[in-house]
């Protein structure tokens, strides 16, 4: 199992959760968050050598899934969130060792 973290641009939502419906995901959790990359958002020179940071409104989606529909999962977000311009987000992969279905005491695979 993977968890796939995606942070995106918050009115790219509906399309995205679009496309990952598609693949055949199960679940979805969405975050309001707020951060920046590489352009920290709106860079300022201050004094010379500092920046000023601004925080970005972003929304941040997290799913897991059997690894043998990460790479689909994965194309569906990019296709779906990519507008070109830059602050579209990232997507981040990580290894789930277990997931527990609260009702059912289901684990694993049938979990989720
Ligand atoms: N290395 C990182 N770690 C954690 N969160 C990140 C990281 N990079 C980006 N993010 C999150 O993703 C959001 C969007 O990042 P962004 O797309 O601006 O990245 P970038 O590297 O600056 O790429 P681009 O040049 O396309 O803007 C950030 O506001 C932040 O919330
Ligand atoms: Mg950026």
């Amino acid at each position: 199992m993977k968890k796939i973290e995606a942070i995106i641009k918050p009115f790219k939502l509906d399309e995205v959760k679009e496309a990952l419906q598609e693949v055949g995901l199960q679940g979805i959790t969405v975050t309001e968050a707020k951060g920046f990359g590489r352009q920290k958002g709106h860079a300022e020179l201050y004094r010379g050598a500092e920046y000023i940071v601004d925080f970005l409104p972003k929304v941040k989606i997290e799913i897991v899934i059997g690894d043998d529909l990460v790479e689909k999962a994965i194309d569906a977000i990019r296709r779906a969130a990519q507008t070109g311009r830059i602050g579209d987000g990232k997507i981040f992969v990580s290894n789930i060792e277990e997931a527990v279905r609260i009702r059912t005491g289901e684990s694993g695979l049938d979990a989720i």
